[in-house]
């Protein structure tokens, strides 16, 4: 089933998410396959359960390469719980993001280029990943969704802050 996903301004974008406590669950599964829907649904590149107004630390993300992405290294399909982020250089690149909770705006966000990240899958199986560029933004990112953090909070420079259309006029960007 599709969700409606919430915009930035919706107060339940904002709560620190509970952890997940219940593995391997009818339940369980049926949010992540919810998750996954509505993420292709709205071709984004991750989503986090606050989006959707569930109030559990829980991202997916990932994608093939392909078109619209062409700039993009492919990123494993994740689901991901529980998640803990370790950075592991202490300078930050920035990159432009764009979120499926700010739709149609696009930013400049500083992150670790390298992570490690560690959590579980659905079934409780632990994951524990080095992560670079891309991929490591992506979790950076999704994993801000569950401390309430969007990515305009992040941004440094709001001179690099805006509409997708006026910032990369003639482009087909997606929301992310
Ligand atoms: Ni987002």
């Amino acid at each position: 089933m599709i969700h409606p996903i919430l915009r930035m301004g919706e107060p339940r974008l904002l709560r620190i998410a509970q952890p997940v406590d219940a593995f391997d669950t009818p339940e369980l599964h049926a949010l992540v396959a919810d998750m996954f829907e509505t993420m292709h649904d709205a071709n984004g590149a991750g989503l986090a359960a606050p989006q959707i107004g569930v109030d559990r630390r829980l991202v997916i993300f990932g994608f093939a390469a392909d078109a619209q992405r062409s700039d993009d290294d492919p990123v494993p399909e994740t689901v991901l719980l529980n998640p803990v982020i370790e950075k592991l250089e202490v300078e930050e690149q920035d990159g432009w993001e764009g979120c499926l909770s700010v739709p149609g705006m696009r930013g400049l966000v500083p992150r670790a280029e390298r992570i490690r990240y560690r959590g579980f899958d659905p079934f409780g199986k632990p994951i524990d990943r080095i992560a670079t560029g891309f991929h490591a933004r992506v979790v950076q990112h999704e994993c801000d969704h569950l401390d309430g953090i969007l990515y305009p909070m992040r941004v440094r420079d709001f001179t690099h802050f805006g509409f997708t259309e006026e910032l990369f006029p003639g482009q087909d960007i997606v929301d992310d």
